[in-house]
């Protein structure tokens, strides 16, 4: 019931505050260094390849990564976004923490239709599926803490999310989940992430409006730096 609850939600605030992406970015799949990102950020461009054996080490030695799914292209009511809602989120984290990237792009293209989408992903869920993953993170070993970010769809990870979780141990590891959403938040995802990553010590989530992520760059941005402080990272 509650999940059918949030679906509804989730229908209105898309339709009220849309932020939904919906081809895939041009992005690379591997990890991009911390240093690399930071470059990158500054300069405004895109995720960019990079290689998957560079490892950022924070000021504590640990190694971190941000890895996430988020959609760039037509947003419902909004018009066409260059950068997916979480996308801007995740790159942030990664700035702030000193984190290299790991975008995880699908094998088969989502839609550009934001209906179309909307169908798809509802498929996908109801089917259980485990959509393809373009590319792998090598080193997955070498992380202490990875954050995992994606959009709210349908009051749920999307199932491309489930497939990235399930490929990795993350026994031992520290789980920070994020998300981009139209009003939902987070939903029941992080109970759902520490189910699937067992072992691991999963530290609150932050979840922020995908309009706010994409228009209000700095209220993004003092918020997530107030959820790190908090969760002491
Ligand atoms: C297929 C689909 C389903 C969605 N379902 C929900 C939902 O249930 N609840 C919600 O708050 N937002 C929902 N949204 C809105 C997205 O969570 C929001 O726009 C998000 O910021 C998109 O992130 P992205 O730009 O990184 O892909 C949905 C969007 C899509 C495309």
């Amino acid at each position: 019931m509650k999940r059918i609850l949030a679906f509804i939600l989730g229908i209105m605030m898309v339709a009220a505050m849309a932020g939904c992406g919906q081809s895939v970015a041009d992005t690379g799949n591997s990890a991009v260094s911390g240093a690399e990102q930071k470059a990158e950020s500054e300069t405004e461009q895109n995720t960019d390849s990079g290689s998957n054996e560079s490892k950022t080490e924070t000021e504590d030695g640990s190694k971190v990564l941000v890895a996430y799914f988020s959609l760039a292209g037509e947003q419902y009511n909004v018009g066409v976004i260059e950068e997916g809602n979480t996308s801007i989120v995740a790159k942030m984290i990664a700035n702030k923490t000193g984190a290299d990237l790991f975008e995880i792009e699908p094998v088969n293209e989502y839609p550009s239709s934001h209906s179309e989408l909307l169908t798809v992903a509802q498929n996908e869920q109801r089917e259980n599926a485990r959509p393809e993953i373009k590319s792998t993170v090598e080193n997955m070993d070498d992380y202490d803490t990875i954050y995992i970010g994606y959009p709210n769809w349908w009051g749920d990870m999307p199932m491309i999310v489930y497939n990235f979780l399930e490929s990795y141990d993350f026994n031992g590891k520290t789980v920070i989940p994020f998300c981009t959403h139209g009003g939902s938040g987070l939903s029941r995802t992080e109970s759902t992430i520490a189910e699937i990553c067992k072992g691991a010590t999963m530290l609150d989530g932050f979840a922020i409006a995908g309009e706010t992520a994409q228009n209000n760059r700095e209220k993004t941005d003092s918020e997530v730096t107030n959820w790190l402080e908090k969760i002491g990272q």
